[in-house]
């Protein structure tokens, strides 16, 4: 075991302890501690827990604070107003705290691990076979990787699934197309993953375009694409065949993505609509013999009281169309119970468009009502918004077509490396030309990132690259640079080495540092229980501001006595280790050098 007890922890239970022998009849001893500009922390607590027992709050304070073991953490405990506690620590507190993360030998720099803690399927990452993707997949992609990121970190077991959009009826036109025109989805160069990601697609979407102009104006292959839905549907081998062309040139094209984003995305977890094909069926028979879904004018419903259309008649989730197809709805319910019965999940987690809020809130109630969700086992959408352009509408481009994801991303990695580039200029250690490609790819797609797990994921949030890759505010190049910056002190360092030195009084802006750093792993707990990352980022970005602070007061290899520059360069290394840490967790680089 090497997580840390953090300040926070500590100064609570002391005061906990102080607040229970105070008042040991109070249901609660929760001080309510805060961070504070005041003070280190405030205590909040005592105001209502006084109140309750009808006890002159002050008076219950000044008992607490007569009680508080201090130990070698707690400097100063004073009452303010009507009864709140102001707490200061002692430096030697925090330095001693900072030493103890540094040393931790897993290199997680104290914070907790609970493999006990569950089982989270994250459902992320899901664009649609033959279909271009657009920046919709580009958020669950990006929030969804960073969610099971810091779940896993916590100890968290998390079960990625990329439940990717492959299956339907839109396949029997396109694959009779194919066979009418076996060359369609051929390469012909393809000299890199990416280059061969590009030609995928584009043949991909030619096909669909033409098989789309075919469906529509000849009334014959219409009716062979409708019986190849048929053969489709029943297994016929030569038609699953290239059924599973379009899913294996698909693939090469979202991993070519993916590999842009750089996103690990494993191939055992993508596991489609049609994954769950053998699952359909019974799922039907299951909700029918419970009652939980009903035969209404011949499709299998479940109906709910709150949710009707514009006419006011009961909107019901259709599980098995009239015609005995199966659509999206029926999928889900099959995957809750693969993910639940077989997958063992403690919780599921969705990180889909807001816009299909609807459809999951009937699909998880309906599998509450069937018993496969519960309190025990629940599920939730994690539901973002909208991606929009600078003029606040839905991002399009100006033909008012949807905006490729691919060119999107480039232009973010053009435009980050052009910063990157003359950033370097007027650099003492300029970069090469390699470096700058390198580096411009990875200050691009944290850009791009960064913007969108920065706002909470439920609010919509406009494209905007300009401000994406400004050096000044809340950007990941903000944050690279900081790191880079620490980065070259402490190569400059020379001989000089780092180490912790309790003994040393602290400048007010190494307090705040300190103290900041000490409350990472709180930061992260909280971003895991709320799958939150724009806590996280929220929290790199003030850990990186209280770093310049103390960069503007403090000289770290001028300063006046050896032992300082050395308690300096150790506070320089755990800031770098822990933006870096935290940077890891969003899925965003941070370049030694920039
Ligand atoms: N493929 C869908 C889309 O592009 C998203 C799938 C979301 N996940 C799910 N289990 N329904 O909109």
């Amino acid at each position: 075991m090497t997580s840390v007890t953090s300040l926070t922890a500590s100064v609570n239970q002391r005061l906990a302890d102080a607040l229970s022998a105070a008042m040991p009849d109070a249901a609660s001893a929760d001080p309510l501690l805060r961070r504070s500009d005041r003070a280190d922390f405030q205590a909040n607590g005592i105001l209502a827990l006084a109140k309750k027992a009808k006890a002159n709050p002050r008076e219950v304070a000044e008992r607490v604070v007569g009680g508080i073991d201090n130990g070698a953490v707690i400097k100063d405990v004073e009452v303010s107003g009507p009864g709140f506690l102001n707490i200061t620590v002692t430096d030697r507190a925090i330095t001693e705290n900072l030493a103890a993360r540094l040393a931790d030998t897993e290199q997680r720099l104290g914070v907790p691990h609970n493999p006990g803690a569950g089982t989270t399927v994250v459902d992320y990452a899901q664009p649609n076979v033959a279909k271009e993707m657009h920046v919709g997949h580009l958020r669950s992609a990006v929030i969804g990787d960073s969610v099971a990121q810091i779940l896993r970190f916590t100890g968290e077991t998390v079960v990625a699934r990329h439940h990717i959009g492959d299956w339907g009826t839109q396949f029997g036109m396109l694959i009779q197309y194919l066979i009418e025109h076996p060359h369609e989805l051929d390469h012909k160069e393809a000299d890199s993953a990416a280059a061969s990601g590009e030609e995928a697609m584009s043949n991909l979407n030619r096909l669909y375009k033409a098989a789309r102009v075919a469906f529509d104006s000849d009334e014959e292959f219409k009716g062979r694409a409708r019986r190849r839905v048929v053969a489709l549907q029943a297994g016929d081998t030569e038609t699953l065949a290239r059924w599973q062309k379009f899913v294996d040139e698909s693939k090469v094209y979202f991993y070519s993505v993916f590999d842009k984003l750089d996103m690990v995305i494993e191939d055992a977890d993508v596991v489609g609509e049609s994954g769950y094909n053998d699952m359909l069926d019974e799922t039907c028979r299951l909700l029918e013999e419970s009652g939980v879904a009903v035969i209404s004018e011949g499709a299998l419903c479940v109906f709910f009281d709150d949710v009707k259309g514009p006419d006011g008649n009961p909107v019901p989730l259709i599980v098995r169309k009239s015609d005995g197809g199966y659509g999206y709805a029926a999928t889900d319910l099959s995957a809750i119970r693969n993910r639940v019965f077989d997958l063992k999940a403690s919780t599921l987690l969705y990180v889909v468009d807001a816009r299909q809020s609807l459809h999951f809130k009937m699909v998880f109630e309906t599998a509450r009502r069937a018993g496969w969700l519960n309190d025990d086992v629940t599920a939730s959408q994690l539901a973002f918004g909208t991606v929009l352009g600078k003029d606040g509408k839905p991002f399009k481009t100006r033909e008012g077509e949807t905006v490729r994801l691919v060119d999107l991303l480039d232009e973010a990695i053009d435009r980050a490396s052009a910063v990157v580039r003359e950033k370097s200029q007027d650099s003492p250690e300029p970069l090469t030309e390699e470096e700058i490609a390198e580096r411009g790819a990875q200050v691009g797609i944290g850009a791009v990132k960064y913007a969108d797990l920065s706002t909470s994921a439920n609010r919509d949030y406009k494209f905007d690259l300009d401000q994406m890759v400004s050096l000044n505010g809340d950007t990941s190049v903000y944050l690279q640079y900081a790191y880079a910056r620490i980065k070259s002190i402490l190569r400059r360092a020379g001989d000089a080495t780092l180490a912790a030195h309790p003994e040393l009084e602290l400048a007010p802006a190494e307090r705040a540092l300190g103290l900041h750093l000490d409350g990472f792993a709180e930061t992260l707990a909280e971003a895991a229980a709320d799958h939150a990352p724009h806590k996280l980022t929220a929290y790199l970005y003030q850990l990186a501001s209280y770093y310049t602070a103390f960069y503007d007061k403090c000289p770290v290899l001028k300063a006046e006595t050896p032992a300082q520059v050395e308690n300096r360069l150790f506070l320089c290394e755990i800031t770098a280790r822990t933006l870096h840490q935290g940077m890891a967790l969003l899925g965003i680089r941070t370049p030694e050098r920039l």
